[in-house]
């Protein structure tokens, strides 16, 4: 097929569809561009940027007929930060575009006709992350800043006022990195991989107002560490905690393995529905806790535990939601690759008075094999909420062997959710698929899936 778009030149299209990532999708003679910040039934002038085989990347230059959806941008910094890419477009339409995203994964793989639900959104989408992590740095002028990686790149920019973020956790964020600044503590520079400050990360317990400050080091010893820690707790005293992370390594995962507590006990709590949990440097907690506990309650019920089942938690993180099926279950087995997160799931389990549900540290692929093939625990209920991968083959094979009535599959990756639905589908019929907006003005979408035996009474 020959291109019949050319790079650094303009055009005008019409936007038929948004994709998966709310960029807008346009044909020329058949031939498919991407074009961000764009929304269906706009007409826009734009310049390709770049030219594949298959398809192209344009850049939007003019909107000549806007959207009836198209929202004014209220943060300063969008175009070029990575991490909002729908802030362009209404709220309640950016519902719909994460709704038709699953349903056309859906149509093009599933053999069963489902219906994907409405997306369940936000009162108030503002302000929810409970956990931000800015990086530290020299910027072209030589100066310190702090802020987010610029989209797909790591020029920092420094933070004005982020619009998901947590308030109170970014002015802690913003105090110490004025701190640092003032007493002059080196600031790591990742060309030449020297210098001490790489990351400050929060972490705030929604409910608690409880704030942890991680301080991510390229070293062992921070200097003026003691006035450091005097001067946050004298102006923010619901910082709870404050921990050293050491990471020397030249790499983009952002916290070392050694945690040290400088002040407090190195965890936080926060609250969700009835329990407490406990928080700590590494484990994984729902960035969105308003939103988690709605997509818990939705995965749980749908689950119609009884007394008499006993309920496997796949991928349980610290705990949450064993807790949250606990109590109606007979026995609960909760599997977690960290093994902080499974000592955090433990004390979560005692803090809150739960003593049918037990926690194991290891590979889910494993430890699901084990459990079931060696140590004879069939569940009658499966919850699984796996990273973006989705579930191993392994972990399915056994699932379609033990056959449990009801399985019940949170997801934040579409894509592999489906993936994995199409290999299960064949024994199970999927009753409900509902996307729950845990990242709103984010092009990410997490979903929660209620699967059936098929002639199951
Ligand atoms: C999406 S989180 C869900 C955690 C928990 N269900 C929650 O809602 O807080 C996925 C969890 O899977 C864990 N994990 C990743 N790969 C794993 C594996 N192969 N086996 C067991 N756990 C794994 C991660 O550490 C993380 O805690």
């Amino acid at each position: 097929m020959e291109i019949p778009v050319s790079k650094n030149k303009e055009y005008v299209v019409d936007i038929m569809d948004n994709g998966f990532e709310g960029e807008g999708i346009a044909k020329i003679d058949n031939f498919t561009i991407f074009i961000p910040n764009t929304i269906k039934g706009e007409r826009v002038r734009i310049m390709i940027v770049k030219v594949l085989s298959s398809h192209a990347f344009g850049k939007l230059i003019e909107i000549l007929k806007a959207s009836p959806v198209r929202e004014t941008e209220d943060c300063q910094t969008y175009k070029r930060c990575g991490g909002c890419q729908l802030r362009h477009i209404k709220y309640e339409e950016t519902l719909k575009i994460k709704q038709n995203a699953v349903q056309s994964l859906v149509n093009k793989t599933l053999k069963q006709k489902i219906e994907v639900e409405e997306t369940l959104g936000m009162e108030n989408p503002y302000h929810y992350r409970n956990k931000a992590q800015y990086p530290l740095g020299i910027n072209k002028e030589g100066k310190p800043v702090m802020g987010v990686f610029a989209n797909r790149t790591h020029e920092i920019i420094p933070i004005q006022n982020c619009l998901i973020q947590n308030k109170q956790a970014e002015e802690v964020a913003k105090f110490i990195f004025d701190f640092i600044v003032k007493n002059k503590v080196s600031i790591y520079d990742e060309k030449k991989q020297k210098g001490l400050m790489r990351h400050i990360v929060t972490k705030i317990g929604i409910k608690t107002e409880e704030i942890m400050c991680i301080l991510v080091i390229n070293g062992n010893e921070i200097p003026q560490e003691k006035e450091l820690i005097n001067q946050v707790i004298m102006h923010f005293p619901n910082v709870k905690t404050i921990v050293k992370n050491i990471n020397k390594q030249n790499t983009n995962v952002i916290l070392g393995k050694e945690n040290i507590p400088i002040y407090g006990d190195g965890f936080i709590k926060d609250k969700l529905g009835e329990f407490v949990f406990k928080i700590s440097p590494l484990s994984f907690y729902q960035v969105n806790p308003i939103q988690a506990q709605r997509l818990y309650q939705i995965g749980v019920d749908a689950a119609q535990i009884t007394k008499q089942d006993i309920v496997f938690d796949l991928y349980c993180g610290i705990g949450t939601i064993s807790l949250f099926m606990a109590p109606f279950a007979k026995s609960v087995y909760g599997i977690e690759l960290v093994e902080e997160a499974v000592y955090a799931a433990r004390e979560n389990a005692l803090i809150n008075k739960i003593d049918n549900a037990q926690f194991i540290a290891g590979d889910v692929e494993k430890i699901l094999d084990d459990l079931i093939n060696k140590q004879k625990i069939i569940p009658d209920i499966v919850m699984v909420d796996p990273p973006r991968k989705g579930l191993d083959r392994r972990s399915i094979d056994n699932i379609l062997r033990i056959s449990p009535k009801r399985l019940v599959y949170i997801s934040c990756n579409p894509a592999t959710l489906v993936r994995d639905l199409s290999a299960l589908e064949g024994l199970y019929e999927i009753k409900r698929l509902k996307p729950v907006d845990m990242f709103p003005f984010t092009s990410h979408v997490e979903c929660v899936a209620v699967l059936e035996l098929k002639n199951c009474q």
